[in-house]
């Protein structure tokens, strides 16, 4: 796949090493939020993924800081945005995690829940309150500005299938199914496009445009969490594709909200640039299956398996990694 490809100076380049640490951190947060599928209450499962992620987190050599986090200081206690974690012994990192992407599908055990966080230079992610965003995707290989955060849905799906060379009944495009979407999956179906429904979990669902011959999913559409957003504009930095977001600012207290984290414009439309500088990774553990990753297995002999994708933006070298974790609860509290 082609890189979105941004010169980074050297010194802006992460140790190659952090790659795999990402990895440590989301296989445990997977690990933990595993052990309450299906139990039907999403704030355990949540806080599990929590508390282990923040834990592997403060034994990496960095001195990291929280930019897409559970929330604002005074609403979360552990991984809140602007928290310092890491030994402090190495580069000043930022840091952006969705311990449990998927609470419901976790809570539940429906397809599709992960574990996810990424990792970039200081001041290279975009610091996002957690609001909504509005948000369009599309794969590598296009034309940049082949679609448009602000044409209809329609417009955008003949965009597309023009660049692609096909008709636009040939285009699908994944949409989160909510009330607040009627238009937009009216307007995809007006030209003959397939809308595929999610009930959640639009990090992943934005990674799937990277991969149409694989996933079947050409565009991203809709309005979903602002820290996915980033989370996600961070994966296609790495494997290709263009994005282009909107942060919702409704009201007055969420415009004070972002403009406090940087947002002076309100209305600033955001490429994946804006969003994610630099050298950036991106990982994620599966929790339960889903089209992406596998969720966390527990063998009868007690061994536990995960499976986890992590990517680097400078290479553009994307790791599926399969672990089997034999003592996994020894080292669980170290
Ligand atoms: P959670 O894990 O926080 O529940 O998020 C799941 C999710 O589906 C995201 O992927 C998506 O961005 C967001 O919820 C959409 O928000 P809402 O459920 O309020 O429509």
């Amino acid at each position: 796949m082609s890189t979105n490809q941004i010169q980074v100076p050297k010194q802006l380049m992460l140790e190659r090493i952090l790659t795999i640490e990402l990895v440590r951190v989301t296989e445990r947060a997977a690990v933990s939020s595993a052990r309450l599928r299906g139990h039907g209450n999403e704030k355990a499962a949540d806080q599990a993924a929590v508390d282990a992620m923040r834990r592997e987190l403060n034994k990496l050599p960095i001195e990291g800081t929280i930019v897409i986090g559970e929330g604002e200081r005074d609403e979360a206690p552990m991984l809140y945005i602007g928290e310092k974690v890491g030994t402090r012994a190495g580069p000043d990192v930022d840091i952006a995690v969705d311990p449990l992407e998927g609470t419901t599908l976790c809570a539940k055990n429906m397809p599709g829940a992960i574990a996810t966080m990424a990792m970039a230079e200081g001041g290279s992610l975009l610091h996002a309150p957690d609001v909504y965003m509005d948000k369009i995707a599309v794969g590598p290989g296009y034309a940049k500005g082949v679609v448009d955060i602000d044409a209809s849905p329609a417009e955008n799906v003949r965009r597309l299938a023009k660049a692609k060379g096909v008709a636009p009944d040939a285009i699908t495009v994944l949409v989160l199914d909510r009330a607040r979407h009627a238009d937009i999956i009216q307007s995809v179906r007006s030209t003959g496009a397939s809308v595929r429904l999610i009930t959640d979990g639009d990090v992943a669902g934005v990674i799937h445009c990277a991969d149409p011959d694989n996933t079947g999913v050409d565009m991203y559409l809709g309005i979903g969490g602002a820290p996915e957003g980033v989370l996600a504009a961070v994966a296609l930095r790495c494997i290709g594709g263009q994005m282009q977001c909107r942060l919702i600012l409704d009201t007055e207290e969420k415009r004070e909200r972002a403009a406090k984290m940087g947002t002076l414009d309100p209305k600033m439309i955001y490429q994946i640039e804006d969003m994610a500088k630099g050298d950036c990774l991106f990982a994620a553990t599966g929790v339960t299956t889903g089209s992406l990753l596998s969720g966390v297995k527990v063998r009868r002999d007690g061994v536990i398996e995960t499976e986890t994708v992590v990517m680097r933006s400078v290479t553009g070298t994307v790791r599926v990694i399969k672990a089997e974790h034999r003592q996994l609860d020894k080292f669980h509290l170290d």
